[in-house]
């Protein structure tokens, strides 16, 4: 039986490319893609959703909007990476045909874990706002979910937005605080530890067989690649969300250990910071499984193979 899955994304190069990698794995049955604001406003990433649905002419999967702030902040924009559109241009003047949903994330998200005890996978890729709200409001659905994978956080390396703080737990520390206390029994997060191990190069691009698919990976990911070779000298471009659904679909391609995690929310330099307990030193009880490695070969291949398919 297909696993039941639910999508949060900010729809951004890398979310959009996830996106593609669950629909094209057939592994799901995806309920719907809930949007929220991050990588760019909420209408740009719910737009941008629609877009990639129509790529791939899925007409079924429904798409719902979301909180278009995070719970206590002002919105933070990534547009220097992801471009004005969120999609590297990729698809700029592409006219949209599948059409949002009525609904907000966050009651989609409460009413299909209720719906389907036990039995509904959260991979979110995005700020942690939507999964927040609905704790806020239905705690039980922490009980009745059957996983939640989310892409956010670090917790041995550097920022990727401040010295200290990746872009999903910085934007939206709140929600981030609110979802590693609510008390689920099993959330997995996949953090820049190991999302910087999957870095897609052109000679990935170029095993792709499907042309609409890899002209479109390839349009996309062009001034990524560029803005990160001038960085870090090599023209790559980071798969963090595509990671989170790789998870979802082989668990086997990372390791993983369960610790103590909390989230700085009150600091003038730190605010969204991840703080793992690795010693145990506040002896409080494990609230998170963290992905410390990465098979970033058995990804690409699976990558790689599902795009293919
Ligand atoms: C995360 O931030 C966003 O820019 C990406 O889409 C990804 O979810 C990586 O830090
Ligand atoms: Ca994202």
């Amino acid at each position: 039986m297909k696993k039941k899955l639910i999508l949060d994304v900010d729809t951004g190069i890398d979310d959009a490319i996830g996106i593609l990698l669950a629909i094209k794995s057939r592994q799901f049955d995806i309920l719907g893609i809930t949007t929220v604001s991050g990588n760019v406003s909420l209408e740009s990433a719910t737009l941008n959703t629609c877009k990639i649905l129509d790529l791939l002419e899925e007409k079924d999967i429904p798409v719902i909007k979301g909180a278009d702030s995070p719970i206590l902040r002002k919105p933070f924009f990534e547009h220097r990476i992801h471009g004005e559109d969120g999609l590297g241009g990729a698809l700029k003047d592409v006219p949209i045909t599948h059409k949002y949903s009525e609904g907000f994330a966050p009651d989609f998200i409460i009413n299909s874990i209720l719906s389907f005890p036990g039995e509904v996978t959260l991979v979110l890729t995005g700020p942690l706002t939507n999964l927040a709200l609905a704790v806020k409001k239905c705690p039980q659905i922490t009980k009745h979910v059957k996983e939640v994978i989310f892409m956010g956080g670090v917790v041995k390396g550097v920022g990727n937005v401040t010295p200290t703080s990746e872009f999903n737990t910085f934007v939206d520390p709140e929600a981030a605080k609110i979802v590693l206390h609510a008390g689920f029994e099993s959330i997995i997060q996949v953090g820049l530890d190991v999302t910087r191990k999957a870095l897609l190069t052109e000679e990935h691009i170029k095993l792709l067989k499907n042309e609409k698919l890899a002209r479109y990976i390839n349009g996309s990911t062009a001034d990524y690649q560029q803005k990160y070779m001038e960085r870090y000298g090599m023209r790559a471009c980071a798969m963090h969300d595509p990671l989170a659904v790789g998870i979802a679909i082989n668990r086997n391609i990372v390791s993983s250990e369960k610790h103590y995690v909390d989230v700085e929310t009150k600091s003038e330099l730190c605010d969204g910071q991840l703080v793992c307990d690795f010693q145990n030193r506040l002896n409080k009880p494990a609230n998170l499984q963290v992905c410390l490695h990465v098979d970033s070969e058995a990804f690409f291949e699976l990558f790689i193979a599902i795009l293919n398919s």
